[in-house]
């Protein structure tokens, strides 16, 4: 975790410099205060990322000062700190949004802990809150606000409420199964979205897989079942990849739309269906038409309203919104702050042609943020093939220049520790002494830096 602004609010000096100390050692900057009203009078806006504060205290205690900062829209997470038996006080304090509370007497351990996790949930919030923001950076689940785009919101808008077959046509990756999705959300239909994807399933299980089998159809056919038509009744059927469907199911297909009835394989009653059929293509419609994967009749059928979902790279100007947006997203999934993109790594990703579209980038920007351990993502955190004029920059960890082992001894441990107390020197003059951040280079964490540093004396 990068190093934090913490505040601690005790009126006993004492408790307030052993705080003070442990939460240095875990790598965070630590200011005092010695009441409620001392204490608000140095939390401005942002001014510190936690308070640890204890609760019975002269002039404010430490509900007042909670109660304080919540009034005054400060948001900081605030741990009390509360002596056993007075346990009420501390549910008291959670009850006007204390994050957590810790009971007296108690281990550093459990401060730690505390501090942790109200941090981490920290983060979470806010990039919760990110996510939801109704800023405009697109429509629905959708991120772009190009000119592209705005003409995709509009068909849809246009296009969703009516009945009408949807033919949603688009490289991978451009989100055509966002697309159909969101057709069916803006569509108001009450039932189901049943996805299909007709190049994932065996021809041989997709009638039955469509229409749905009875009992004893084929062996295999231990009972009866509902077909993925039948389960879209009164919602939407999203066809994808439309023309891996076997052209004799296409025939059986365009008949169910057609009448508005299913049969069973293997049945003979008709069941009545209510469907709103959406398709999909990353093929060129026209093409498999006149090349006889696609039956013209079904074709027609379905493409009442073409959809055709803009490829990456003609809406280049999304890309940075793209990026924030998915960097957002993983930091909220991997906990942790978000990282910015340096102007370089921007301009990479904004030049390079995107065969994989929204998709490429998501798992591009995916990979970065694992790849990256700091606060920017820079272009060595970008696949080299990304930009192939750029020399690759390995970054090979300094070798220890080592002097020569000793062969008569070969007894590993001694060396090792040797190894280990200078690459946790080097990783500490790097780092100019910042803990956390050594510990980052050492790929260990802060606390297992800390035994490290003191078990080799290097404190
Ligand atoms: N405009 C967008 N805003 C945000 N996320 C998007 C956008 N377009 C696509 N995505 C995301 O990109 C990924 C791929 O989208 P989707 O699965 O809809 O593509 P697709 O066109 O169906 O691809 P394929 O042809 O390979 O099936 C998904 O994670 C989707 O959420
Ligand atoms: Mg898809």
């Amino acid at each position: 975790m990068t190093t934090k602004r913490i505040l601690v609010v005790d009126n006993e000096a004492k408790m307030r410099r052993i705080l003070e100390l442990s939460l240095k050692a875990m790598g965070h900057e630590v200011a005092q205060a010695a009441d409620g009203q001392e204490a608000l009078g140095m939390i401005d806006a942002g001014a510190f990322d936690l308070v640890l504060t204890d609760l019975r205290m002269p002039r404010l205690d430490g509900i007042g000062l909670l109660t304080a900062l919540r009034d005054a829209d400060n948001d900081v997470p605030v741990i009390v700190m509360t002596a056993y038996g007075t346990i009420e006080t501390a549910v008291a304090a959670m009850k006007v949004g204390a994050a957590d509370y810790i009971i007296r007497p108690f281990e550093m351990e459990t401060i730690e802990m505390a501090v942790t996790r109200a941090l981490t949930m920290q983060v979470v919030q806010r990039e919760n809150r990110f996510l939801k923001e109704e800023v405009s950076r697109g429509w629905g689940d959708f991120i772009g606000t190009s000119a592209p785009m705005q003409a995709l919101y509009d068909l849809l808008r246009q296009a969703a409420p009516a009945r009408s077959s949807i033919f949603i046509v688009g490289e991978t990756g451009t989100g055509k199964e966002l697309v159909a999705r969101a057709v069916h959300v803006a569509s108001g239909r009450r039932g189901l979205f049943v996805p299909i994807n007709c190049a994932a399933i065996p021809a041989e299980l997709l009638e039955s897989e469509l229409f749905g089998h009875v009992k004893g159809a084929f062996t295999g056919a231990v009972r009866d079942r509902i077909g993925k038509c039948e389960l879209a009744s009164g919602g939407t059927l999203f066809l994808d990849e439309i023309t891996e469907m076997p052209a004799p199911l296409q025939a059986k297909l365009l008949r169910v739309l057609q009448e508005g009835v299913i049969e069973k394989v293997g049945g003979n009653a008709a069941t009545p269906v209510d469907l709103r059929v959406v398709a999909a293509t990353n093929r060129d419609p026209q093409q498999s038409v006149d090349a006889g994967v696609l039956r013209r009749d079904l074709y027609f059928r379905l493409n009442v309203v073409r959809v055709d979902v803009p490829l990456l790279r003609d809406r280049r100007g999304d890309i940075p919104l793209l990026v924030d947006y998915f960097v957002h997203k993983y930091a909220l999934e991997l906990s942790r702050p978000a990282p910015t993109l340096s102007p370089e790594a921007l301009a990479v990703l904004e030049a390079y042609p995107w065969p994989g579209n929204v998709r490429e980038l998501e798992n591009l920007v995916e990979r970065a943020m694992v790849l990256c351990r700091g606060d920017t993502i820079t272009v060595d955190h970008l696949p080299a093939e990304l930009a192939p004029s750029r020399t690759v920059a390995v970054s090979v960890p300094p070798s220890p220049t080592s002097p020569p082992v000793d062969t008569d001894d070969l007894a590993l441990r001694p060396h090792i520790d040797e190894l280990e107390r200078r690459l946790i020197v080097q990783a500490l003059e790097k780092a100019g002494q910042n803990k956390s951040a050594a510990a980052r280079l050492l790929e260990i964490s802060e606390r297992a830096l800390w035994y490290k540093i003191k078990r080799h004396g290097l404190s």
